[in-house]
């Protein structure tokens, strides 16, 4: 096959697997409670389920290391520790200086069904930023950064729940595949708690 060709191939064999893969799932209303409807103590509330969801192995495996170094946690690995391998997603967050997260962390017709590495959903499979470090911090720190402009990408409460729904890594989150346990309560009510603790004006815990 000529070099346009396979290229060609390729590109269809993996829109082809994303679509199929993307169609499996459903999209998210992003619909924020009305100014003045909620308040602290409910976004407070709304908080502390963000909190089971941002400190849950699906999500913090990925958003940990500053010393970029991917975690494998949670039931399915039995014990906590360092993403085996010697991976390191270094300051690149992708591995680019080393070993590509890429390299394994590929898309796959057979989609979360293949019990090793998850399947790469939307193009790039790497670290969160070393300022969005969930891995083993308390409530305050996650609350903390994620309401930080400076810290999290720049967003205010409706670019992070659009956020939530464009990525589709979050999608793999609540349909994770391989035995692995997904993500608490649901993809569309971590939105609808992002958007009430918004209107309630980011309100964090003391602790
Ligand atoms: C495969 C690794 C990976 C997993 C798993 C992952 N994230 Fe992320 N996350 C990232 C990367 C990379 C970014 C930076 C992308 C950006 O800012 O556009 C990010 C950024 C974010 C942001 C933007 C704000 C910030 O503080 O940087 C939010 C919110 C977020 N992730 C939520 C979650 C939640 C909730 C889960 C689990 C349900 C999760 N992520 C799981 C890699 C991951
Ligand atoms: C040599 C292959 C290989 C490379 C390269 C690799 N991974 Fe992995 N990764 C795996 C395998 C295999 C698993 C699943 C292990 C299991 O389920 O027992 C995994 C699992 C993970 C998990 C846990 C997902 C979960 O919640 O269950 C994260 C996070 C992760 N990798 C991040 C990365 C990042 C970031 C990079 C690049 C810096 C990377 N990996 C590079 C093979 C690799």
């Amino acid at each position: 096959m000529n070099k346009p060709l396979l290229k060609t191939a390729l590109a269809l064999v993996a829109a082809t697997s994303l679509a199929s893969w993307a169609m499996a799932q459903s999209t998210v209303t992003i619909n924020p409670p009305a100014e003045g409807t909620v308040s602290v103590e409910q976004g407070l509330e709304a908080w502390s389920r963000i909190f089971e969801v941002t400190s849950h192995p699906r999500c913090s495996n990925c958003h940990a290391g500053e010393d970029g170094i991917p975690m494998w946690s949670g039931p399915s690995y039995g014990k906590t520790r360092a993403h085996g391998m010697n991976i390191q997603a270094g300051e690149s967050r992708v591995g680019a200086e080393t070993l590509p997260c890429s390299t394994c962390h590929t898309s796959s017709t057979l989609g979360n069904s293949v019990p090793h590495a998850p399947p790469k959903v939307d193009g790039t499979w790497l670290m969160a930023p070393a300022e969005a470090n969930w891995f083993g911090q308390t409530s305050a720190t996650i609350c903390g950064q994620l309401k930080d402009p400076a810290r999290n990408g720049n967003r205010t409460y409706l670019e992070l729940a659009g956020h939530l729904d464009h990525d589709l890594i979050l999608h793999w989150a609540w349909n994770p595949g391989g035995g692995r346990e997904p993500a608490p309560y649901s993809l569309q009510d971590h939105v609808n708690d992002v958007l009430a603790w918004g209107v309630a004006g980011m309100p964090c815990p003391t602790n």
